[in-house]
């Protein structure tokens, strides 16, 4: 995206809280057109409440939001240009799947054709083939989910909204009808805003990831930004299965805090060791050996080595960690970390946004 071009979706110090409690307080965002976005977040965050601010299904107490250009702060949710995939599925009870996946489409006068060609298109991606005539009471909570996401599919509109559109759906088809839905995307150029808490899925779908704390964003990027440069501890535990190992300064002649991914670790014989663990447990899974290590001064060490390897809970493992994959937190990383994200609602004062990179101008931080 060439950097005079307005982002797609722009939110600039948005909140709606309850009460002083809850919900967003000064997000600033800005989506590119054509990207991925979620938003990821432990629960209670305010996941749900960013995306339904942008549908319009709730109202900023202070902020702006703009579509495409346009201040949608006071519009309503058809005003918006949007479709949604929301947890709770909102499907027309008296109607039936096709009537429901079509609801949209007939409004806005598409021919029977266009109408036959899309239904079949999204029943068939979203494996509801047979299911045509069926009310949502006859549904399974996973089919009539698959049929919101059928509905927005067939929408044509250039946003979409989803809050967690998968969570009813088993593991396996999980993983397909995500896979549609990235298909889906790149091939129509829809700029999607996708609600997770499963970091893995935002890692694998997403060009940007927003890792919400506390109603606050506490780092956007990309995910391998996220992945290898965490702005704060809180970042580093989150992102990653398992997530980065963090060691206190003092264990290795410095302040604050080091964070370092457990497959940059390196065993080396003791004597030239940075750290010294301990194996608390070994699992030898085939071509690789996995050992869970303990220190006193770090959690989530592990190290994984290839083949078997023959050590014993209770040995002890020298480790070193190269420079270059350490990452620093100051003692106050925390505290800098909350300054940064009053810093930001600030920032929007000035006009200023906490702007996404474009796909293309990703930092590569390997
Ligand atoms: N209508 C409401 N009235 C009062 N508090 C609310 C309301 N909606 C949300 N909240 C509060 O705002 C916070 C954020 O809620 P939200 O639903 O956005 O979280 P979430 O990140 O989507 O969580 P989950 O992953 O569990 O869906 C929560 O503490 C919630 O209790
Ligand atoms: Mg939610």
């Amino acid at each position: 995206m060439p950097v005079s071009e307005a982002p797609f979706v722009a939110l600039h110090g948005v909140t709606r809280r309850w009460n002083g409690a809850g919900g967003v307080q000064g997000v600033s965002l800005a989506v590119p057109r054509g990207a991925f976005v979620s938003i990821l977040g432990p629960s209670g965050c305010g996941k749900s409440t960013l995306l339904r601010l942008l549908a319009g299904l709730e109202t900023p107490q202070e902020g702006r939001i703009e579509i495409a250009g346009r201040d949608v702060t006071a519009r309503s949710p058809a005003e918006r240009g949007l479709s949604m995939v929301f947890q709770s599925y909102a499907l027309f009870p008296h109607l039936n799947v096709r009537e429901n996946i079509l609801f949209g489409m007939k409004v806005r006068r598409a021919t029977r054709p266009e109408r036959e060609q899309a239904l079949a298109r999204a029943t068939a991606m979203t494996g509801l083939q047979g299911l045509e005539r069926r009310k949502p009471a006859e549904l399974s909570g996973g089919q009539r989910q698959r049929v919101a996401l059928a509905r927005a599919v067939v929408s044509g509109q250039p946003l979409c909204l989803m809050d967690e559109p998968l969570s009813n759906l088993d593991a396996k088809l999980r993983h397909t009808v995500r896979r549609d839905i990235k298909a889906l995307q790149r091939r129509l150029g829809l700029t999607v805003i996708y609600v997770t808490h499963d970091q893995a899925e935002a890692m694998s779908l997403s060009d940007h990831v927003v890792l919400m704390r506390e109603g606050r964003t506490e780092q956007t990027g990309a995910p391998e930004t996220l992945y290898h440069r965490p702005a704060t501890p809180f970042v580093a535990r989150f992102i990653g299965d398992p997530p980065m190992a963090l060691v206190e300064g003092a264990a290795l002649g410095e302040a604050g805090q080091i964070g370092i991914r457990i497959e940059a670790l390196e065993r080396v014989p003791e004597g030239r060791a940075d750290l010294t663990a301990r194996v608390a447990d070994a699992e030898y899974l085939g071509a690789e050996t996995r050992l869970l290590l303990d220190h006193p001064q770090a959690e989530g060490l592990a190290l994984i080595l290839p083949g078997r390897v023959a050590l014993a809970p209770g040995e002890t493992v020298g480790l070193h960690l190269p420079e270059k994959h350490r990452v620093r937190f100051g003692a106050q990383a925390e505290a800098a970390a909350a300054r940064d994200r009053g810093a930001a609602a600030a920032a929007t004062r000035d006009g200023r946004e906490a702007a996404l990179p474009s796909p293309s101008t990703r930092e590569d931080t390997r």
